[in-house]
C-alpha cells in the first residue's frame, strides 16, 4: 500500500492555491479507472464518484493546493518581489530554489542591509531568476505568477521528505484507498482547491454533494522534534484522529466511530489536537445545513517548508483506516441522527 511512483508524481506536480490544474490532471488519470464518474466543478475541485446502492453518500476530501509566493512587482534589475499565497514563513522562504508553472527556475534571498535573516519579513524577500533587467525578467514571469518550492522527493528509511506533502500525501492516500475500498454507499472523493488560503474549495463541493458523512484527510503537526511545543502526536505512531483544530471541533460520535474502526482492524492510531491551523473538515461541517465531518490526519514535521517529513507507516495506517471507516459506516438519515 505504497505506490511510490504515484506518490512522487503527485508530490512533484505544480499546484499552488488557485493553480491546481496540473495536480488535478495527474490525479484524474489515477482515479478515472477507479470511478463511475469524474468531474471538475467551477472552482476546480476534482470529484470522483463511485456509485453505491444504499442511497447514502460519503465524501472523502484532501486538498490539492500547496503554499506559494505570488509576484507583486518586478524591479529594474529584474528581481521579483513577492507576497504569500497561504501560510509561508518568510524566514523559512529565504535561500530556497523555486519554480514557476512555465518551468522558470529561481532562488530566493532577503535584503541584508537592515537586520539578520531571522527578522526577515515578506516585503524584504525577493526571487532572483537570473535576469539582468526588468525586461528580461518580464519575458519569463508576469505579475501574478506564483512560485513554489522546488523540492526533491527524498526517502529516509521509513520516512519521506518533500515539499507539498501538505496535502498531496493525503491525495495519494485517498487514491490508494479507492483501489481497495468496498462500500454500499456512494463514495465522493473530492480533491479540493484553495485550502491554504481559507478552506475555499471544500465548502462549495460539500454544499453541492450534501454527503451524509465527510472524512477529510490532511497532515497535522507533531510534538516529537527537539525543543518544539508540546503535542502528543508523533511520527510512526499511527494515523491521527482529529479531535479539534482552529476550524473544527469534530463531533465525538465521528471521532469515536473512527477510533472503533481502527480498533476493530488493529490499526495504529493516535488522537490529535492541533493548536493552530484549520482543515477542510471545518468548512465541510458548516455547509448545507450542517454535515457530519471528521478527519484522519497524517503526522508531518516541518509543515509549510520544502522538507515536510512523514512516516510511511502512518501513511499506510491512514489508508487502512479510511477503508475500514467506509466499510463500517452505517448512515442514518441526515438531521435525525446522533442525538
Ligand atoms: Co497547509
Ligand atoms: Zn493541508
Amino acid at each position: 500500500m505504497y505506490d511510490k511512483e504515484m506518490l512522487k508524481e503527485i508530490l512533484e506536480a505544480y499546484g499552488p492555491s488557485g493553480r491546481e490544474q496540473e495536480v488535478s490532471r495527474v490525479i484524474r488519470r489515477y482515479v478515472q479507472p477507479l470511478s463511475d464518474e469524474v468531474y471538475t466543478d467551477a472552482l476546480g475541485n476534482l470529484i470522483a464518484v463511485k456509485k453505491g446502492s444504499s442511497g447514502k453518500k460519503i465524501m472523502l476530501s484532501a486538498h490539492m493546493d500547496q503554499i506559494g509566493l505570488v509576484v507583486v512587482d518586478i524591479d529594474e534589475k529584474g528581481f521579483l518581489r513577492v507576497s504569500n499565497v497561504g501560510g509561508v514563513n518568510p524566514v523559512i522562504a529565504v535561500a530556497r530554489p523555486v519554480r514557476f508553472e512555465n518551468g522558470t527556475r529561481g532562488v530566493t534571498y532577503f535584503e541584508t542591509k537592515k537586520h539578520s535573516v531571522k527578522d526577515t519579513v515578506m516585503q524584504e524577500l525577493f526571487i532572483d531568476i537570473g535576469a539582468e533587467s526588468r525586461q528580461e525578467a518580464e519575458a519569463k514571469v508576469q505579475i501574478g505568477d506564483v512560485a513554489v518550492y522546488a523540492a526533491e522527493f527524498t526517502e529516509m528509511g521509513n520516512r519521506i521528505s518533500c515539499g507539498a506533502l501538505d496535502d498531496r500525501i493525503a491525495c495519494a492516500a485517498v487514491i490508494e484507498a479507492l483501489r481497495t475500498m468496498k462500500s454500499e454507499h456512494s463514495i465522493y472523493a473530492v480533491f479540493t482547491v484553495q485550502e491554504e488560503v481559507g478552506l475555499r474549495g471544500a465548502g462549495a463541493a460539500a454544499y453541492s454533494i450534501a454527503p451524509d458523512l465527510n472524512i477529510s484527510l490532511d497532515v497535522t503537526g507533531t510534538g516529537d522534534m527537539p525543543e518544539c511545543s508540546p503535542m502528543s502526536v508523533a511520527l510512526g505512531a499511527g494515523a491521527a484522529i482529529k479531535v479539534m483544530d482552529s476550524s473544527v471541533i469534530v463531533p465525538p460520535v465521528v471521532r469515536d466511530f473512527l477510533e472503533e474502526a481502527a480498533e476493530e482492524q488493529g490499526i495504529a492510531v493516535q488522537r490529535e489536537v492541533l493548536r493552530g491551523g484549520g482543515t477542510d473538515t471545518g468548512a465541510v461541517q458548516r455547509t448545507a445545513g450542517g454535515i457530519l465531518s471528521g478527519c484522519i490526519s497524517i503526522p508531518c514535521r516541518y509543515i509549510h517548508s520544502p522538507v515536510e517529513t512523514a512516516d510511511l507507516r502512518d501513511y499506510r495506517a491512514a489508508v487502512q483506516l479510511l477503508c475500514a471507516a467506509v466499510a463500517k459506516a452505517e448512515l442514518p438519515d441526515r438531521h435525525t441522527q446522533f442525538q
